[in-house]
């Protein structure tokens, strides 16, 4: 099933191709939906562009196309409007036939893309031996979001996680631990990764202060780089801890259990190979004993062009190095289309810079495409970085559970007040579902290049664009099958339907640019854009819901209603899926 703006599309392209030649049938009409129900569902703003070049006035321009258009089993008759616009209305037959059709199609009648394209997307990446903090959030919660977009629309998704699992601070864990927590390395130690990330801490510190800790730190990242076994093996004690302490967040917080682990290790071998394919590229430029790409529009204070060092003077590489083998990885074996990248927006000139080397270097195909998606920071009510009350970065895990556990308070009163009484895995399951879910929403539904405010009270309030307020409404939609014992899945589809009032079209034709919005994101990879569309969808169903009875409304009103509140409820559903978020089924 093709969405209603792509048929209209087509329709507006044949029309164009056969007002004005053939040339002319693969412009872009400029369609879009009208803000104002006054200009009607759609408007197509083609004829402004095009009057130019066809030398007639726009509204002539108007009237051509829509001479031309075949579309009177979709749309009422075109009107054309200011200078130029076509404004193109449903007409309530085709809207029926349309509800007909997505309440009978698994998919909502969103198709899946014509071109799969293999996309890896790199999330969450975290730096290994540090407990997960409020940092690693965003990356988790956009990352697994675009991974599922891409994913439902067809696209063969690999999901890497680009772990900071090598270089110095591996170097300085390892010396640290050797001569101060020998035994935390031994086969059968109990490490935590709360003493890991002390360790870590205090190894920083001393790396800072001491010396000759520096020449011991150096030398186990040489161990480290050649292989040396007791080295190595202390290494992988440590990335083993962490990475089973990251999964316990992850399935905390829904992120997908196929991501794959692939650190900055993985590239380790292949970096002198980087280099001098560099080399055969005509790239490198040794200076003051490193080996370096000189970079095109980055300049020092100076003026002079700014070097991306890829072999530093001591031999070893950098963070750089290895995104560009990375890269080239991921384009020849995983073989990529495109590679999505989420980081906070401090690493934007970082991927400017390594996707400038690459194409230079000739390494990415035209059809390839590299795609940073950066985000903002998360800040406390302060509008400052956010922090625990000593100071310190707020651990992930206590802010999911401070979240969990206020919605559990929340929740019993709730009940209390309803004089309602619930098992205690249901309230937990509720708890877990709205509080998760209202961290999720509150970090997706902001612009994602923008820094937040975290805020519980927002996020979880009931009214508002939060998750729920959009829980609340699918769990209303759930009350009615429930209150009508009612299977909506049972609804025969050869009822006679009707849509009679406005409530009613407003909402599904809400519902009918799902595919659209989903489709937006998967280019843009802007979720805000899909948390928008589900806040107004549970509006105008809230809208339709206050106006029109359901279960006591005459047929055909009733079969129709109750198809209304079905189709609304799978959109929100699947919304929120696509999102990473849960729904439940009473609240
Ligand atoms: N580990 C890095 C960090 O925590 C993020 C890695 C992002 N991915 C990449 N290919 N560089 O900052």
């Amino acid at each position: 099933m093709a969405s209603v703006q792509d048929t209209l599309r087509d329709r507006l392209q044949a029309a164009l191709g056969a007002a004005f030649g053939d040339e002319f049938a693969a412009i872009d009409p400029v369609l879009g939906v009208t803000t104002n129900p006054k200009f009607g569902d759609y408007q197509a703003n083609v004829a402004l562009p095009l009057a130019k070049r066809v030398g007639l006035p726009p509204r002539e321009v108007a009237a051509k196309v829509v001479a031309a258009l075949c579309i009177d089993d979709i749309c009422e008759v075109p009107e054309i409007a200011g200078p130029g616009f076509i404004n193109l209305t449903l007409k309530p037959a085709f809207l029926e036939a349309q509800l007909r059709a997505i309440a009978a199609d698994p998919r909502l009648g969103i198709p899946t893309v014509l071109h799969p394209q293999r996309v890896v997307v790199d999330y969450p990446s975290p730096n290994i031996a540090k407990e997960m903090h409020v940092g690693h959030l965003r990356p988790a919660v956009i990352g697994e979001c675009l991974a599922r977009v891409l994913e439902f629309l067809g696209h063969d998704v690999l999901r890497v996680s680009h772990v900071g699992d090598w270089g110095t601070p591996f170097g300085m864990l390892i010396a640290h631990l050797r001569s101060e927590y020998p035994t935390a390395l031994d086969a059968d130690s109990d490490l935590s990764l709360g003493e890991l990330s002390t360790f870590y801490r205090e190894a920083k510190q001393r790396f800072d202060a001491d010396e000759a800790f520096q020449d011991a730190a150096r030398l186990a990242v040489v161990q480290l780089q050649a292989g040396d076994a007791e080295t190595l093996k202390a290494w992988k004690i440590v990335c083993d801890l962490s990475k089973r302490s990251y999964r316990l967040i992850y399935d905390l917080m829904g992120v997908s259990p196929e991501i794959c682990d692939r650190g900055e290790s993985f590239y380790n071998s292949m970096l002198s190979a980087v280099v001098s394919a560099l080399d055969a590229a005509g790239l490198l430029v040794e200076n003051q004993g490193a080996q370096c790409v000189f970079l095109e529009g980055y300049t020092n204070k100076a003026g002079e062009p700014l070097p991306m060092i890829v072999q530093k003077s001591d031999g070893g590489y950098n963070y750089a190095t290895t995104d560009l083998a990375a890269i080239r990885y991921r384009i020849q074996e995983d073989k990529a289309d495109r590679l999505v990248y989420t980081t906070d927006v401090g690493q934007s000139n970082h991927f400017a810079q390594v996707f400038q080397v690459v194409r230079r270097a000739g390494w990415v195909p035209e059809t390839v495409e590299l795609v940073h998606a950066p985000f903002g920071l998360v800040l406390g009510e302060d509008g400052k970085r956010i922090k625990t009350r000593s100071g310190d970065t707020v651990p992930l895990k206590d802010l999911l559970e401070e979240a969990i556990a206020r919605t559990r308070t929340d929740f019993q009163q709730r009940l209390q007040t309803e004089e309602r009484s619930e098992s205690e895995d249901f309230i937990e399951d509720a708890a877990r579902t709205i509080g998760i879910g209202a961290v999720k929403y509150a970090d997706l539904s902001q612009n994602r290049t923008s820094n937040y405010i975290f805020s519980y009270d927002k996020m979880l309030a009931l009214q508002g664009n939060t998750a729920p307020y959009m829980l609340y409404a699918y769990v209303r939609v759930q009350g009615i099958s429930r209150k009508g014992n009612i299977d909506f899945d049972q609804i025969a589809s050869d009822l006679p339907i009707s849509l009679e009032d406005e409530a009613e079209r407003v909402l599904l034709k809400h519902i009918l640019q799902m595919a659209d919005v989903i489709t937006q994101v998967s280019e843009d990879l802007m979720p805000n854009r899909l948390c928008q569309y589900l806040f107004e969808l549970s509006q105008k169903f809230n809208q339709f819901y206050d106006r029109c009875s359901v279960l006591d409304a005459p047929e055909p009103q009733r079969t129709t209603r109750l198809l209304l509140c079905h189709t609304t409820a799978r959109t929100l559903k699947l919304g929120l899926s696509l999102l990473g978020i849960s729904v439940l089924e009473r609240m």
